[in-house]
Parts: C-alpha cells; sequence; structure tokens
C-alpha cells in the first residue's frame, strides 16, 4: 500500500518536471530573434541563403516549405520570414 502510493508521488513528480522543462523550453525558442532562429535552423541541411538571395513573395514562399522540413513553429517562422525580408 505504502509503496503503491509513493510510485503514484514519484510518476506525478516526473510528470510535473518534464512539463516545467517542455515549458522552459519552449518559451526560450521563441524568446530567439529571427536571426538566430535563421542561423540555427536554415543552414542544417543546405548552405545559409542570404536574405539577399530571395524577394519577399519568394521568402514567403520558401519559408513556407521549409518551415516543415525545418520542423519550426509557426512564432519561429515568422520571425525568420521577418529577418529575411529586413535584410533583402
Ligand atoms: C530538413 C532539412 C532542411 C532544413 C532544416 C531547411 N531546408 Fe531549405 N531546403 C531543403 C532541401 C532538401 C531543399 C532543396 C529541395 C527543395 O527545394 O525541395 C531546400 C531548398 C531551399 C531553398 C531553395 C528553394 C528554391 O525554390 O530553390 C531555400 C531558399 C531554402 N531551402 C531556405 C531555407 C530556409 C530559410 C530554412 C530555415 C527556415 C531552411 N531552408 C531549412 C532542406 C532543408
Amino acid at each position: 500500500m505504502r509503496s503503491k502510493i509513493s510510485k503514484i508521488l514519484f510518476v506525478s513528480l516526473v510528470v510535473l518536471f518534464i512539463s516545467i522543462v517542455v515549458g522552459f523550453a519552449s518559451s526560450a525558442a521563441s524568446d530567439k530573434p529571427g536571426a538566430m532562429l535563421w542561423a540555427e535552423n536554415c543552414g542544417r541541411c543546405h548552405n545559409l541563403r542570404p536574405p539577399s538571395s530571395l524577394t519577399d513573395e519568394q521568402w514567403d514562399v520558401a519559408v513556407l516549405h521549409m518551415r516543415t522540413r525545418a520542423n519550426l513553429t509557426e512564432e519561429e517562422a515568422k520571425k525568420i520570414v521577418e529577418f529575411l525580408k529586413a535584410g533583402n
């Protein structure tokens, strides 16, 4: 009986800990500026395409496609597009 209660307590603590870590990680990711997100994510599979290589309209389309490849959140993709459009 005692050990069952402590197991439940242990599991709850683990769940709590994981949700704190995940919550912290996701808020940290969205705190990053677009330039940092771009540098960290957009050069993983190919050379970093500089902002000047495409027009605003082309960046909209390219990041729409690359967002799924790079597994970015909507917020991260938006920041990257803003950074790219500011620099072309
Ligand atoms: C998981 C791998 C991966 C990541 C991460 C990635 N790309 Fe790509 N990217 C590709 C591949 C593969 C291609 C070429 C094939 C294609 O266009 O479908 C490509 C092509 C491109 C092109 C050329 C598209 C065209 O129409 O010629 C641009 C621009 C580009 N990526 C920008 C980005 C940006 C910006 C990011 C970050 C948001 C990014 N990529 C992240 C895999 C990736």
